[in-house]
């Protein structure tokens, strides 16, 4: 496996490739999106990772400062895997210090995370086109949790013409239904262990549908009911909210194909899931 840890390796790069972006903290979710890349890229095609902690789309410098970092189990974990390489720029290297550009989507980001993290997906959308640029992959992996994100990229790849085919992969998730994420590792023992509540919270909410249920109100009241139901004192429900599948709009109504999308607080750690409707 090649580690690229410079944008001045990047002649060296395999190609033509299949990029998984990543910010570290590697777990099963994304072997599941290196299984996927391997899938897509054949035998001829390599699969690359990137590794790389985004400062821009945090609007917290706490959170950014607590972010789970273990490159070297991360490395091990790639190697493991078969990735064919693994570029680890430094965020000083990547954005020169008086950087001025950034990407900004102005429709799918209005609601969910982008209503709630101002700049998010300013940052997101900023590092992965560059990230294409730089290692002009020619497919991409994003899993389907984040949804939002997944939705905003194929955006930027169509509304920019960019020349990547994207992929979205399923959610992994623990026994208990409980979304792999980097994040888990710094949820306490007794929040772990109430974490399964989103999950099931959305299933709930979505069986609604064999009631013939159309009022989005009917589908949030559900979901709230579970998620706050002898929730622990510091569960906060950051968001919940029932949009369009293809634009991630407010839906008054289910008539079509819809996202039941919701972002969960125990004390500082956020905590996202959603279900298709
Ligand atoms: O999902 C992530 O890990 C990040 O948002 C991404 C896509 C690597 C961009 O920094």
């Amino acid at each position: 496996m090649r580690h690229l840890s410079s944008l001045a390796d990047i002649p060296d790069m395999p190609a033509p490739s299949v990029l998984v972006p990543t910010m570290g903290a590697l777990h099963e979710g994304h072997a599941a999106l290196f299984r996927a890349a391997r899938e897509i890229a054949d035998k001829d095609g390599s699969v690359l990772a990137s590794i790389f902690l985004n400062p821009l789309q945090f609007d917290r410098p706490d959170d950014l400062a607590d972010y789970p970092r273990t490159l070297e189990t991360d490395l091990a974990l790639c190697e493991n895997l078969g990735v064919d390489a693994v570029f680890t720029p430094s965020p000083v290297e990547f954005y020169t210090a008086d950087h001025s550009i950034m990407v900004r989507e102005t429709l799918l980001s209005r609601n969910l995370c982008g209503a709630t993290r101002p700049g998010h997906f300013e940052g997101v959308c900023t590092a992965v086109l560059k990230l294409f640029h730089v290692l002009r992959p020619a497919a991409a992996v994003f899993g389907k949790k984040d949804y939002q994100q997944l939705a905003i990229i194929r955006r930027l790849v169509r509304d920019l013409s960019l020349p990547v085919d994207i992929h979205g992969i399923e959610t992994v998730r623990e026994p208990d239904g409980l979304a792999l994420s980097s994040r888990n590792l710094s949820l306490d023992p007794e929040h772990r262990a109430d974490a399964s509540r989103i999950r099931r919270a959305l299933l709930a909410a979505r069986d609604l549908r064999e009631t013939g249920e159309q009022r989005s109100e009917g589908y949030l009241q559900a979901a709230r009911h579970h998620l706050l139901q002898d929730a622990p004192p510091g569960l906060k429900i950051d968001y919940l909210e029932l949009v369009d599948r293809e634009n991630l709009q407010l839906l008054p109504k289910v008539a079509g194909p819809a996202l039941l999308a919701t972002a969960v607080l125990y004390d500082d750690v956020r905590l996202i899931d959603n279900v298709e409707i």
